[in-house]
């Protein structure tokens, strides 16, 4: 048979298949998400989301001192608050010696080079659960938006490099923004969830940080998986606004996002692996059903194949530690 182009040429062997590979991980590439509780030498599997901890401050510090060592280059703060500090205003999200401030200020002290973002929303401190102040049965825009302002402003006073909104309030990049000039935080980065869906893979997080709705659920401020021109609207408002960075999240079932975004904007588009994701490959890899190394590497691969260029995942560490082998 003749043929005058064989596609396979560039499949022969693997170093042909690494030169003209077009999509190469790196550490660089990875944010990894903590979730951060109260008390000393605590390490605490959470159920849903196998191999993976809730650790107190004093493990969190070696941890992190650990994952720069391995390359990682970036870390995203969540914390697990108290039932007895919760209240319907996230009063203690404000607190300058609340879990969260003493957690930046801990992990920027250990390793200052580490960039350290930090969660922006009321639900971990929410007796509703939910990402907003709740009034009459329902999540108010405006004065959530006055409280996430606050809290970014605490973060950076605290030496957060980047805060991240995962609210999705309506003003809120704008608020934040213009929050931190007036104190000064000229330098603090805003990664913004802008297109941040309502979803069934968010299960496992909620379990982390106890953290589930107590009544009704996210749908009137997180988007509607149906939908793609409305992520286009929001994540412009927020690049308007003054995000430097923006989301897409989840991760694998939404990378026509990512895709139709990367060429529409021109700021790094970030995407987050999340909860589910994670919790549904580790589950097949138990049972035998899927090689959990290649499962890592190909779906954060995709990722970035779709044009994310930063990925949080809850598999950095072990993503880092098989492309460093
Ligand atoms: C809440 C928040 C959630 C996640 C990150 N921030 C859950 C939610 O919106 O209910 C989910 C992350 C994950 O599932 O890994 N502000």
């Amino acid at each position: 048979m003749y043929l005058q182009k064989r596609h396979r040429i560039l499949r022969q062997s693997p170093a042909l298949r690494s030169m003209v590979a077009e999509t190469i991980l790196s550490p660089n590439d990875f944010i990894l998400p903590l979730f951060i509780v109260e008390g000393n030498s605590i390490k605490v599997e959470i159920s849903s989301m196998p191999d993976y901890y809730r650790f107190s401050l004093d493990e969190t510090v070696k941890e992190v001192k650990h994952l720069w060592s391995l390359g990682l280059k970036s870390v995203l703060l969540f914390i697990k608050c108290k039932e007895e500090f919760k209240d319907n205003k996230g009063t203690e999200a404000l607190n300058p010696n609340g879990l969260m401030q003493r957690s930046i200020r801990a992990i920027k002290n250990a390793v200052p080079e580490i960039c350290v973002m930090t969660d922006v929303a009321l639900d971990p401190f929410s007796t509703f659960g939910h990402d907003g102040i709740v009034e009459n049965n329902k999540i108010v825009n405006d004065a959530t938006v006055e409280v996430l302002a606050a809290m970014s402003v605490s973060h950076a006073a605290a030496g957060a490099d980047v805060v991240a909104p995962s609210d999705m309030m309506d003003g809120r990049i704008g608020s934040i923004r213009k929050a931190l000039e007036d104190n000064n935080f000229t330098e603090t980065g805003i990664m913004s969830y802008s297109a941040k869906y309502a979803s069934c893979f968010y299960g496992p997080f909620r379990d982390a940080l106890d953290s589930a709705p107590g009544f009704g659920d996210k749908k009137t401020y997180q988007m509607d998986f149906a939908n793609s021109d409305e992520a286009v609207r929001e994540t412009l408002a927020d690049i308007e606004e003054g995000a430097d960075i923006v989301m897409v999240k989840p991760g694998l079932p939404y990378l026509d996002i990512v895709q139709k975004l990367k060429t529409i904007v021109h700021v790094p588009v970030s995407i987050y692996q999340v909860s589910g994701e994670y919790a549904m490959i580790k589950a097949a890899a138990q049972n035998g059903w899927l090689q959990e190394d290649k499962a890592i590497i190909e779906t954060l691969t995709s990722m970035k194949r779709a044009g994310a260029s930063l990925i949080a995942t809850y598999f950095a560490k072990q993503a880092v530690e098989i492309l460093n082998k």
